[in-house]
């Protein structure tokens, strides 16, 4: 049995690479493993290492526990729920880590140089230790496997790096060393104005993504002017990574309809991007509508998302709260 968690944070609304990318890797593992523990965690603890508005912070977490559920996440086979509501043991236990986590490892996180750009003296702790939270939302639950996009693998690594300093120091094989799950190499989903860039939630312009709360008229015409070169389709794949925009849309189909590039192109070779592009804003409404009106349904109704929050929570909690008491344990702590 695998033991699956993953996060993401409630920080702003999601998009079409989010859900290929994630979010239906996750709902795909869920339904095709189905012995798997699975958890699945809003990870508000970490949204506020960086600038946050709290006034929103509560309805993001709804959003992206919504999203979770509308995708497909199913609250009886999945725990879904917010990081800040076991958060006492999370922290507890990030403490706890810190104290094993080597500072030069922390100056070496792409992702805390990227964030914290050029002034990393005015970055806020919390966000230089944002990998030991990390670390203690996987080690807290014993998670084996954590599917997560490319850019985590540096947090993972720390994490076993983590895990295994504290089985060393403490002479016990506690902690399971998790196995990062790299997902959505292969649906790498970019922007639809410059196919060499990842669609984003945070670029400029909003005809550059696909919001998975856009309705079928925006995705119609969004994807109609996605930008293109004036070829039609190839029919080999070499030739079809050398043209990024028409790589991109390729990969989209492919994704949303769980094929092949080359079962794609096997179907629209030759074809002009004017018979192609309907076709992919057909698909993508017919995938991506149910799961914005149960989104809708859903944030229209917050008392069933707080519900599905709440049995969440508890579940995660009967599994951490034994652990962080054992590794208070180990630690030779009173009590
Ligand atoms: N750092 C992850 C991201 O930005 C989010 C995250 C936090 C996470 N804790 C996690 C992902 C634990 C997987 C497991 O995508």
């Amino acid at each position: 049995m695998k033991r699956i968690l993953s996060g993401m944070q409630p920080t702003s609304q999601l998009h079409l690479g989010n859900y290929l990318g994630a979010l239906k890797n996750w709902v795909d593992l869920q339904n095709s493993e189905p012995d798997n523990q699975n958890l699945y965690c809003v990870v508000d603890m970490h949204a506020i290492t960086m600038p946050y508005d709290p006034a929103t912070l509560k309805k993001a977490t709804r959003e992206i526990a919504a999203a979770y559920i509308a995708a497909g996440i199913d609250p009886d086979k999945s725990a879904i729920f917010a990081q800040s509501a076991v958060g006492d043991l999370h922290a507890e236990l990030m403490w706890l880590l810190a104290t094993m986590t080597q500072i030069g490892k922390l100056n070496r996180m792409t992702q805390f140089k990227d964030k914290a750009g050029k002034n990393a003296e005015k970055a806020g702790l919390g966000l230089y230790a944002y990998p030991v939270l990390m670390a203690a939302d996987i080690l807290i639950y014993q998670a084996t496997h954590v599917p997560v996009g490319e850019d985590q693998k540096q947090h993972l690594e720390i994490t076993r790096d983590i895990a295994s300093t504290f089985n060393h120091r403490y002479g016990q094989d506690f902690f399971t060393l998790p196995e990062p799950m790299i997902m959505g190499s292969a649906t790498r989903v970019m922007s639809l104005r410059d196919g060499t860039k990842k669609m984003s939630k945070s670029a400029e312009s909003d005809l550059s993504r696909i919001n998975l709360t856009d309705d079928a008229d925006m995705i119609m015409d969004k994807i109609k002017r996605a930008k293109t070169d004036p070829e039609p389709l190839p029919d080999n794949l070499p030739d079809l990574e050398k043209r990024a925009e028409a790589d991109n849309l390729i990969t989209i189909y492919a994704a949303l309809a769980s094929t092949s590039k080359e079962q794609v192109l096997a179907e629209f070779a030759g074809q002009n991007f004017s018979i192609f592009k309907p076709k992919l804003a057909e698909l993508t409404i017919e995938k991506i509508a149910p799961i914005t009106s149960r989104m809708r349904e859903l944030l229209q109704n917050p008392d069933e998302i707080d519900q599905i929050l709440h049995a969440g929570a508890a579940k995660a909690r009967a599994i951490a709260a034994p652990n962080v008491q054992k590794v208070k344990e180990i630690m030779g702590f009173w009590g």
